[in-house]
């Protein structure tokens, strides 16, 4: 079932709180900063998981959440990485169970708002791995149960019983597979999606041109320069709007009705501020098209 979270629609990222294992050079002040100037300026919900960091992400979280109302905030992990083998995937219903009982020490916390199994693993029947989680949820410890990184085949073995709420995937305007892989399950069975790398890792920002291609590997020749040409439709939105490429992009998310909340990474404090402004547009629904086409 779909969360109905009453919160604003946007979100952190914070693989790059204390997600030292990720990222050269990330400080773990940097982590603390960026989470207090997102929350200050209004941004309520926070997307972490167990392998940003291997816990050090949730735990600077944990940390700042004790200034802050609990209840004012939407708190997501994500848990498959098993630290006592090698990170190998798992999905197995005791490895789930004590990974939320860890995250919630990490954080600090006595519920999630939402667990998602960060990745499928090859063996475990899905079906088993969710209801454990929904377990989870009977006893108050978790609120909503999450897919992330499941195919559309993988996502309806895991819903058999239809205990799942929400899905995070892979979704940019420069990458908008999602729309034709799962979307239609998702709505016909009122699950709600998230989409990860929403700034296409900065290329959606326009800080970058058609000479940065060799930084966007994960994009195809034709999705790059889709974006390319699209940038400049949203950098003429902005001016009208006296914003950034940036805060335009954030703002279709948060208006298209399929997307439940969208989580961009900050890096540093400025940053995350930054994106806290993406609050304050309102699209019309013309401009919304306009995106909508410039990047289809
Ligand atoms: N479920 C999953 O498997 C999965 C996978 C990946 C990510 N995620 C989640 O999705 C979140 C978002 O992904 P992401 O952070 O990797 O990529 P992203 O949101 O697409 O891009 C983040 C990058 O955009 C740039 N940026 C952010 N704010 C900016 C601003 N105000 N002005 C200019 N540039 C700005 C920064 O680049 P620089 O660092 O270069 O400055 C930042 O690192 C992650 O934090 C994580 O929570 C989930």
């Amino acid at each position: 079932m779909a969360v109905n979270f009453k919160h604003s629609k946007l979100g952190l990222g914070t693989n790059k709180v204390g997600g030292h294992n990720l990222f050269d050079n990330l400080k773990d002040q940097d982590g603390y900063d960026l989470l207090r100037a997102g929350l200050d300026a209004g941004i309520s919900i926070l997307d972490t998981a167990f392998v940003y960091g291997l816990g050090r992400s949730e735990e600077i979280i944990g940390d700042v959440l004790q200034d802050y109302q609990r209840s004012d905030l939407i708190i997501a992990t994500k848990a498959a990485q098993d630290p006592k083998h090698d990170l190998q995937l798992t999905n197995q219903p005791e490895f789930l169970i004590q990974s939320v009982n860890a995250a919630l020490k990490r954080l600090k916390t006595d519920y999630l708002d939402i667990f998602y199994i960060h990745f499928p693993d090859k063996t475990t029947d899905k079906r088993l791995a969710v209801a454990a989680l929904q377990e989870l949820k009977n006893e108050g410890k978790i609120r909503a149960i999450g897919l992330s990184n499941f195919s559309l085949t993988e996502i309806k073995e895991a819903n058999r019983d239809g205990y799942v709420d929400i899905v995070e995937d892979y979704y940019s305007l420069a990458h908008r597979e999602a729309e034709n892989n799962e979307w239609a399950y998702l709505k016909e069975n009122q699950i709600d999606f998230v989409p990860y790398f929403p700034l296409e890792s900065g290329l959606l920002t326009g800080r970058y041109g058609a000479l940065d291609r060799a930084k966007f590997s994960r994009l195809t020749d034709e999705s790059f320069d889709r974006a390319i040409q699209g940038i400049e439709v949203l950098r003429e939105i902005a001016n009208n709007h006296q914003a950034t490429v940036t805060h335009i992009v954030l703002a279709w998310y948060m208006a298209n009705p399929s997307i439940s909340h969208v989580i961009p990474g900050a890096r540093d404090a400025a940053q995350a501020k930054d994106l806290a402004k993406a609050l304050t547009i309102q699209l019309s629904k013309a401009d919304y098209q306009k995106i909508d086409l410039a990047f289809k």
